[in-house]
């Protein structure tokens, strides 16, 4: 009896002290970096209601993009409108860092140049982690989900999709059309488009939406949900519906009315410098979605299929002047007339201040 019992405390101190030296590996090991990027980064702030929010690489992350003028600020302010996500304004920094990134990465001269100076990759992709993660949290107030919206971004969802591991990507999709009647009428400058040229606007609307759409698929189905901007205006319940389920956040109403959470505190934050900002204080409607029929030049409209082969793959009729789009709910035929009427006006804080040369 005392022999068995000498036996078993022999037994059960060799069986924890594996225990422990497997244990002391495993955090030798990942302090090391073998298990996890070798830069941890995690930042600590603290929300309006006295909450602290700590964030890192391992958060989940929501980035909006798509081509600009595709509805990118109307899905960023209905999910501000949830009380759990905060997207805020563009950042306009985040892409411009992912564009010359890939700049560093690119093979040839200036990748080798780096290395010889001993600026690894992988020191890159840390710092450019940091700088993002940085800027995406501080620029607003912090929340349990934080969405980043900068409509370029959508070109680097791979890569994002890597550093930031529970990163969710929306793809914006709209008749490019009527995407690019709105950077024309509007003249909203966008790097590349030459706005005196329908040709040459959608030839680039093309390009850019067949790499977002070619990078949305190889971040899958389960990461990367494309939108159509017609379905968010028609029938904005089901759409929402489906999009809060594929970020697994549970319902809110608040959604379908965003215009009512502008400048609420956790609400909608609005930019005065933003060109939809003067849209996005209205409600759901259906003012923008056909205006650009019959200001597209005549010599495009036979051509269409060619200049802009990303229209029928997305399900738009290039022949149809409008296509069909589909039946508004009713609650957004009630919106609308409402706008026609006049009800929404910008408030005075948030109009455009002319530019002073
Ligand atoms: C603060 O807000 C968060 C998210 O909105 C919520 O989960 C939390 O319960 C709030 N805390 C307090 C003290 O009200
Ligand atoms: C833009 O397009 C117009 C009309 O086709 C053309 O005259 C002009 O040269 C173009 N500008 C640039 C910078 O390519």
């Amino acid at each position: 009896m005392r022999l068995s019992l000498r036996r078993g405390v022999k037994f059960l101190l060799g069986v924890s002290c594996v225990c422990m030296a497997a244990w002391a590996l495993y955090y030798v090991l990942k302090c090391h970096g073998w298990h996890t990027p070798a830069l941890r980064v995690s930042i600590v702030v603290k929300g309006s209601n006295q909450t602290w929010y700590r964030y890192s690489q391992d958060s989940p992350v929501v980035f909006v993009g798509g081509v600009p003028r595709s509805g990118t600020t109307l899905m960023r302010a209905m999910l501000d409108a949830h009380p759990g996500i905060r997207c805020g304004e563009e950042t306009r920094v985040i892409p411009r860092l992912l564009a010359l990134r890939h700049g560093w990465k690119k093979q040839g001269q200036e990748r080798s140049e780096l290395e010889e100076e001993g600026v690894t990759q992988e020191m890159l992709d840390s710092a450019t982690l940091a700088f993002l993660l940085e800027v995406i949290v501080r620029h607003g107030d912090p929340a349990p989900l934080l969405c980043n919206k900068d409509p370029f971004t959508l070109k680097s969802s791979l890569y994002l999709s890597n550093i930031f591991p529970k990163s969710k990507f929306i793809l914006m999709v709209r008749d490019g059309r009527a995407s690019v009647h709105s950077m024309i009428s509007r003249r909203v400058t966008i790097a590349g488009f030459n706005l005196s040229s329908y040709r040459d606007c959608l030839t680039k609307w093309n390009n850019a939406i067949e790499v977002m759409l070619f990078q949305c698929t190889l971040v899958r189905a389960k990461r990367c949900l494309a939108v159509h901007y017609e379905n968010l205006v028609l029938q904005p319940r089901t759409t929402m519906e489906k999009v809060l389920q594929f970020l697994e956040v549970p319902w809110h109403e608040g959604v379908l009315h965003h215009e009512e959470a502008i400048g609420q505190p956790g609400g909608v934050s609005l930019s005065r410098i933003e060109r939809s900002t003067d849209q996005v204080i209205k409600p759901v409607n259906l003012e923008a979605l056909t205006r650009w029929v019959g200001h597209i030049p005549g010599d495009l409209l036979g051509d269409m299929q060619n200049i802009a082969p990303m229209l029928s793959r997305l399900g738009y009729d290039p022949t149809a002047n409008p296509p069909d789009y589909g039946q508004p709910d009713p609650e957004v035929i009630h919106n609308t007339e409402r706008v026609l009427k006049g009800d929404f006006k910008p408030p005075a804080s948030l109009k455009r201040q002319e530019s002073v040369v």
